[in-house]
């Protein structure tokens, strides 16, 4: 036995490989390896099978092909698996092994995917997939934070088996829970697409830093609200009939509430977080506002002052906590962020010891998003092994949420005011008694009219651009000029920020 054992050692160093690579990819066991160091000897025939496997690998340097099975053949299932038809070959010779589609599930067995299934095992059941002994490797691209896409992933889990999903719902919900158990089976846990898409942010984040650490970050990280913002820029047209294109595009689900309310920013905020500051994920506080009520005169106003209006998710540490913000933000024009437009996404990473960092790309779409499933998958072939969430989860901190009234800034402030004398005064001794100082004051009845509860009042547009100042003290100048009658409707309230 001890033979047997220090031949294994050898393998390990001579490959550089980890005990657990060894043990899911040789003995099928990712565990075996430690087993075998406590002491539990397996049986002689499953030795020798194991020193022939250790053989061939040396000999031909080719390890037996990873088996992944599909669950979900939509946008992104449907996509990988065409990479894979496509570039199979090619990424065999790149990393030494290849990548078998052996089993897929959705459900509707008879839809036309534009692949060729007939050779491949089908299963209706999710959860009997990702359990099957015909896979290596369980790929959950199905959806929803519950569900099939929970109870799927958990299985195969729990079996030992390794798992890539895209599923920033799920990883949000449960992704502290899911990593414990893959900690525990020993087995990998990747989920690149879950977070902007085609940008490897969790990689770098995961393994690309070092040991500089993440002051701040923060994104565009849904290309739907970044494409309305950026049209409503460019050209003269409502958010409404915005949001028509952006459906028409593809740009936009059927129903667009989780995208344009911000939840699906947060959902990847709350998991960027975790890996920036090695805390529990907490996707329930998060400070969180859409984009529905910005309007043209807000992106007009912005652009005559230099900024743009772009859909921020924003993480940062203090002395008081975390603060996990997603809300529309005025940023500079000639800030790197305000230069992603469109559909595209963006991550900046302020660390440190590289300062800044900013990765920027596709943030969805089923080539890019598949291609991230596919990095995982290619880094599991080779035996990549990473904590789920950047450390063990044991020493995840524990989430302490900074308040966000404490939060302090620069604001724009857009009043829909009644054109009488007195008022300009009464808004600038409101936020003077409050010590808010006013970088700029803007005046525009050209925009007048553009809120319909104006009801034939003579009105005009006040816009103030504030110097750095809490949120609580604004928005108690608010509630009092609120009060005095003289505006119409809610203030318009966005943060800046200045990068
Ligand atoms: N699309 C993107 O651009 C994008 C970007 C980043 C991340 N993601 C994430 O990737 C995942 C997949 O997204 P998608 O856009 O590809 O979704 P999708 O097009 O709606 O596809 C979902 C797939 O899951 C299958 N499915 C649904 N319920 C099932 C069940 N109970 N049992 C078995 N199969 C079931 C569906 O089967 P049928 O086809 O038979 O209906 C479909 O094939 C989601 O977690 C999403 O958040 C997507």
């Amino acid at each position: 036995m001890k033979k047997f054992t220090s031949a294994i050692d050898a393998f390990l160093g001579k490959h550089n490989w980890t005990p657990t690579r060894f043990g899911r990819e040789i003995a099928g066991d990712p565990l075996f390896v430690f087993d075998l160091r406590e002491g539990r000897e397996p049986r002689s025939e499953t030795r020798n099978k194991i020193l022939k496997s250790m053989d061939e690998y040396n000999e031909g340097g080719m390890l037996a092909p990873l088996r992944i099975g599909v669950a979900g053949l939509g946008t992104v299932g449907a996509e990988l698996v065409k990479i894979l038809e496509k570039d199979g070959a090619a990424i065999s010779r790149k990393i030494g092994r290849e990548i078998v589609v052996s089993a897929v599930g959705a459900r509707s067995r008879s839809k036309d995917r534009g692949v060729d299934l007939s050779k491949v095992e089908w299963f209706d059941d999710p959860v009997a997939l990702a359990k099957s002994s015909n896979i290596d490797l369980f790929v959950e691209l199905i959806g929803g934070e519950d569900g099939p896409a929970l109870a799927s992933v958990k299985a195969a889990l729990n079996a030992s088996r390794p798992v890539v999903t895209a599923n920033k719902a799920l990883l949000a919900k449960h992704g502290v829970e899911l990593a414990a158990i893959a900690e525990k089976s020993g087995a990998q846990l990747g989920f690149e697409a879950a977070v902007a898409g085609g940008i490897p942010v969790i990689k770098a984040l995961r393994e690309g830093l070092g040991s500089a650490s993440v002051t701040r970050a923060y994104g565009i990280l849904n290309g739907t609200c970044n494409y309305i913002l950026s049209r409503m820029g460019e050209e003269d047209i409502s958010f409404k009939d915005c949001l028509v294109d952006a459906k028409a595009l593809g740009y936009a689900e059927a129903d667009p509430t989780f995208d344009i309310e911000g939840y699906d920013t947060a959902h990847k905020l709350a998991i960027l977080s975790s890996l920036c500051f090695a805390t529990q994920i907490a996707p329930d506080e998060i400070f969180v506002e859409g984009i529905t009520a910005v309007t043209q005169a807000d992106i007009k106003v912005a652009n005559d002052l230099g900024y743009k209006i772009k859909l921020l998710g924003i993480t940062q540490v203090s002395d008081e906590g975390i603060e996990q913000r997603v809300h529309p933000t005025l940023v500079p024009k000639s800030s790197a962020i305000a230069g992603v437009d469109g559909v595209l996404n963006a991550v900046v990473l302020e660390t440190d010891h590289v300062q800044e960092l900013m990765l920027s790309g596709p943030g969805a779409g089923g080539a890019a998003t598949a291609s991230s499933v596919l990095s995982d998958i290619l880094d599991i072939a080779r035996g990549t092994s990473v904590p789920p969430l950047g450390v063990p989860t044991a020493e995840l901190k524990p989430y302490k949420r900074a308040p966000m009234r404490t939060h302090e800034g620069g604001y724009y402030i857009r009043f829909n005011a009644k054109d009488v004398p007195g008022t300009l005064g009464v808004i600038t001794t409101s936020m003077g008694k409050r010590e808010i100082s006013i970088e700029s004051i803007i005046q525009r009845p050209d925009l007048r009219g553009e809120n319909p509860t104006n009801k034939g009042e003579n009105t005009r547009t006040i816009v103030l651009i504030t110097h750095e100042t809490m949120e609580k003290n604004v928005r108690t100048a608010l509630d009092e000029i609120a009060k005095s009658g003289l505006v119409i409707g809610k203030a318009q309230l966005i943060r800046i920020e200045k990068f």
